[in-house]
């Protein structure tokens, strides 16, 4: 007999989860037996899509630059859910603008999503999943935020602060909530940009990763004891140690 996957029957939420990776990180998790609550902002029909392929009809609109509506999501959850176990921050904005041209809306615009929104969604989803036992929080950060990249200071900022941010709620929700992230290298899904094929071809792996390459160690976290908590796990091919 097979045994019951460690995440089966866990409440899940996957924030930007309609398309790319998101969608990955879903499809992965239901595979293994969540229930995945799938959040979305402009991308209904396709968070439709994620959803039903998950074989959920669990869907949550929010636009995470605003924390009343990141309040209300958590609330709508509390009142059709009832409980979260899982919570995945993999929404964000990436933008390419060299730091001379940065404006302030332009620094907003990033770190509303990237930064603010994580904080606020890992608060809510903790205050949440502390009402029944604890949970597990996956942040999704960056190689971004580990290396130095010169035309996205802005948002390099934004993810060095979010691997901060996991570690810092890790010691805070300790011991029945862990906080982890997961810094993505290059994951392409569509064709690549001439800086985008020098990335790859620096990458030791010799080659770009895939979303289902991130889900697995989104899984990895979600399944994992509290005895793992504060970690940033590079899924990279190894691009972080060049
Ligand atoms: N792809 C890569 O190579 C790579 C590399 C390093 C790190 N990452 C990280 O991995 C994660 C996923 O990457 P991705 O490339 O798959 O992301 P993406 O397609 O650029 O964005 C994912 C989703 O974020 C949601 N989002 C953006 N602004 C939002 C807002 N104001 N409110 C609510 N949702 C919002 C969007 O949802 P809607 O479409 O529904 O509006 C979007 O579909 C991100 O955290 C990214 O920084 C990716």
């Amino acid at each position: 007999m097979k045994p019951a996957s460690e995440l089966s029957g866990k409440v899940v939420l996957v924030t930007g989860a309609a398309k790319r990776i998101g969608r990955c990180v879903a499809l992965h998790l239901a595979g293994k037996g969540a229930r995945v609550l799938v959040h979305y902002n402009e991308s209904e029909e396709e968070a439709r899509k994620t959803a039903t392929d998950c074989g959920s009809d669990d869907l949550f609109r929010a636009n995470l630059e605003s924390v009343a509506e990141i309040e209300a999501m958590f609330a709508s959850i509390e009142t059709k859910i009832g409980r979260l176990d899982g919570l995945v921050n993999n929404a964000a904005r990436f933008t390419r603008i060299h730091p001379f041209d940065v404006t302030e809306q332009d620094w907003d615009f990033i770190h509303a999503v990237n930064l603010k929104a994580v904080f606020f969604c890992c608060q809510q989803g903790a205050k949440l999943m502390g009402k029944h036992g604890g949970g597990r929080i996956v942040n999704i950060s960056s190689l971004g935020g580990m290396r130095p990249w010169a035309e996205h200071a802005h948002y390099c900022a934004s993810k060095a602060g979010v691997i901060m941010l996991t570690q810092a709620l890790a010691k805070a929700f300790a011991p029945d909530i862990t906080v982890n992230s997961v810094a993505p290298g290059v994951i392409p899904f569509g064709p690549a940009d001439e800086r985008v094929q020098t990335m790859i071809r620096q990458t030791p792996a010799k080659r770009p990763g895939e979303g289902d390459e991130i889900a697995a160690a989104v899984a990895f976290f979600l399944s994992a004891s509290n005895f793992v908590t504060g970690q940033n796990m590079a899924v990279d091919g190894g691009l972080a140690l060049r």
